[in-house]
């Protein structure tokens, strides 16, 4: 059967630790699979912007042997004039699988019931599964493992990044604490399923207002912007309620002793993060960015063996 990623938590731990040790294989040597000879083509489809997300997937499908399309909402009939489910019809006659950044995570849903090909969530308004791929894969690289590790999550909790923190992490067996004021907390539905996944695992969730208590110790310490694609008309409401969960110098002195910090991109220095701490000895964002590449070249690799 079709498997699709659409959500942190559609990989089970064993398939998640699968992939991430396919990434670090293919890291070493960068063209040792080419599922995509012919080359077979993988749909791309960006309803927002994107710097990293379009590159890296580009890259990695010409690494895997096989030739990205690149669409943009403006130039497709998607959205204004035509269905996810009818759009995912057309595209899987002629592409090996689909790879789409939106809004709702209801069309990426639409999208993969309605295909025989892998969908893959390039970031919706939900979550952003590809990149805790890519997260998880740097602070193995650093930490050497990622069960019993507590990583804290600053700012917005509501955020696609705070929920795939949680479903991510919690597969891993990581301790998430999400430290986040009251209105901008994570779905209860998603701190519930990841605190199911949790009891599983050993991991364990949080979610703490107080951003002292949710950096206490922390092994790894996480922030994203304030204001996400699509929220930018809520920027002063943003900067006002968040300013209290900033990345600061003082805060990750809180931290365990030499803890890492991580940013998926783009940031706003000054904002969620000062620049002494993305720009300091702590920070592994450079790594955290490269690893885009060689994580989702692995899950490519992976749901294309599942078919
Ligand atoms: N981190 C990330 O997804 O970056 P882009 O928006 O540039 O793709
Ligand atoms: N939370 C951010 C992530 C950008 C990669 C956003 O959705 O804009």
């Amino acid at each position: 059967m079709t498997r699709h990623f659409l959500r942190d938590d559609q990989l089970s731990p064993a398939e998640q630790a699968e992939i991430l040790d396919l990434a670090v294989e293919l890291k070493r040597d960068r063209f040792a699979q080419r599922p995509l000879a012919g080359p077979q083509t993988v749909a791309v489809v960006f309803d927002k912007s994107s710097t990293r997300t379009r590159v890296s997937f580009a890259v990695g499908i010409a690494d895997l042997g096989g030739s990205p399309l690149i669409i943009s909402r403006e130039s497709s009939q998607l959205g204004g004039k035509e269905t996810a489910s009818d759009t995912a019809r057309v595209l899987e006659r002629q592409v090996a699988a689909i790879v789409w950044r939106t809004y709702a995570q209801a069309g990426l849903e639409e999208m993969a019931a309605g295909t025989t090909v892998p969908v893959v969530n390039a970031l919706s308004d939900s979550f952003h599964p590809c990149q805790l791929l890519a997260d998880l894969l740097t602070i193995r690289e650093h930490r050497g493992a990622l069960a019993g590790l507590t990583v804290a999550f600053l700012g917005d909790g509501a955020s696609n990044m705070a929920q795939s923190y949680l479903l991510a992490g919690a597969t891993a067996g990581m301790n998430v604490r999400i430290g986040a004021p009251l209105e901008y907390e994570p779905d209860p539905a998603v701190v519930e399923d990841a605190a199911q996944i949790a009891r599983e695992t050993g991991g364990s969730v949080a979610v703490l207002a107080d951003p002292v208590a949710a950096v206490g110790g922390a092994d790894i310490v996480v922030t994203d912007t304030w204001v996400s694609m699509g929220r930018e008309e809520e920027k002063a409401e943003r900067v006002r309620a968040l300013g209290a969960y900033k990345v600061t110098p003082e805060l990750m002195t809180g931290a365990a002793d030499g803890a890492l910090f991580l940013h998926c991109l783009p940031a706003d220095r000054g904002y969620e993060v000062d620049a002494a701490v993305i720009d300091g000895p702590q920070s592994v964002i450079w790594d955290e960015a490269e690893n885009r590449l060689h994580a989702q070249k692995a899950l490519l690799v992976w749901l294309l063996s599942q078919q």
